[in-house]
């Protein structure tokens, strides 16, 4: 059967694990010049409703040393834009590539997607969640400090797409997890009684609040991304103005603990709501999550488009 990655929903903590382990090894091939051709001849579609650096670029990329190809499928030139729906296009597709990852607003068209299509649909953000970052998140963290579960993070800022995928990631991986947001930007309601739910499980302990000080207090990692996401710069100046006191600085990172990590999905806004000190200072582990897009994005293509046996032989 085909799996997608609509949103982290679905996803165990051992299929996770395993996606770390492969993506460790592919990193390590490749930065060993012996990375292996496991996609040859495969084909991903990519439709980007939203601009992207990251997401777009190590899929691509991704695609090529995995011996396969990538196709931009640019939105404005799809029958889609003309009103062709979203099944029919879903289930064309379906007969000339080999998957689909789609950036756009509503997570309702990835689920459609993923229900007309035959091939396996990759989210690679909504305005309501962004997996592969996540993925990619905990990757980091699993490489840095060899474990994920009994971590604690303190995400800082807006309860948007990357919070709220943060708020699944933890809860199926045991992570103790601090939401710090202003009121009125909490991450939707649904999502975090979906993540407590999830947390049952793990023993994840599932935290919101409003002061910062307070979650970073024991944090070993301090997240944070953009006051303003794509989408919303019309609510640019509310936006800036309600965020004031939510930025990383060296200041908060006094509170967290001593060795605590700082991560941001990128792109930042230096100043706002991370300082350039700390992005750039030596317990940023910015850089690093960025380059594991790369790697993680491929162990996820490998099984979900790999052939038969490929990805469990890795
Ligand atoms: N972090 C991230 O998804 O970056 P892009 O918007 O550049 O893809
Ligand atoms: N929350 C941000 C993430 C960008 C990668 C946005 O949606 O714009």
């Amino acid at each position: 059967m085909k799996r997608d990655l609509t949103s982290l929903v679905g996803l165990n903590s051992k299929e996770i694990d395993r996606l770390f382990r492969v993506t460790a090894r592919l990193k390590r091939e490749r930065k060993e010049g012996r990375e292996g051709r496991y996609l040859t001849g495969k084909i991903l579609g990519m439709i980007f409703r939203k601009s992207s650096t990251r997401t777009r670029i190590s899929f691509e990329a991704g695609m090529i040393q995995l011996g396969g190809s990538s196709l931009f499928l640019d939105v404005g030139k799809l029958q889609m834009d003309r009103g062709e729906s979203v099944s029919d296009t879903a289930r064309v597709l379906s007969s000339y590539i080999d998957g689909l990852a789609i950036r756009t607003y509503d997570q309702s068209e990835v689920e459609e997607l993923s229900r007309h299509a035959t091939i396996p649909i990759i989210n690679a953000l909504t305005d309501q969640y962004h997996p592969c970052q996540i993925l990619t998140a905990m990757f980091t963290l699993w490489e840095k400090r060899g474990r994920v579960s009994g971590l604690k993070v303190a995400y800082i800022g807006d309860g948007n797409n990357v919070a709220q995928s943060w708020l699944l990631g933890a809860a199926i991986m045991g992570i103790d997890l601090t939401v710090a947001t202003p009121a009125g930007y909490e991450p939707e309601s649904s999502v975090v009684r979906s993540a407590r739910g999830i947390a049952t499980i793990s023993g994840a302990k599932i935290e919101l609040m409003q002061d910062p000080v307070q979650a970073v207090a024991g944090a070993d990692v301090l997240y944070t991304d953009t006051w303003i996401s794509m989408g919303q710069d019309d609510e640019s100046d509310i936006r800036r103005a309600a965020f004031q006191g939510y930025r990383i600085d060296s200041d908060l990172l006094e509170h967290a603990n001593r060795e605590a990590l700082v991560m941001h999905c990128l792109p930042a806004h230096r100043g706002e709501e991370i300082t350039s000190e700390v992005m750039d200072g030596p317990q940023s582990a910015i850089w690093d999550e960025a380059e594991n897009r790369l790697h993680v994005q491929k162990s996820l293509l490998i099984w979900l488009m790999g052939d038969d046996g490929i990805y469990s032989a890795l």
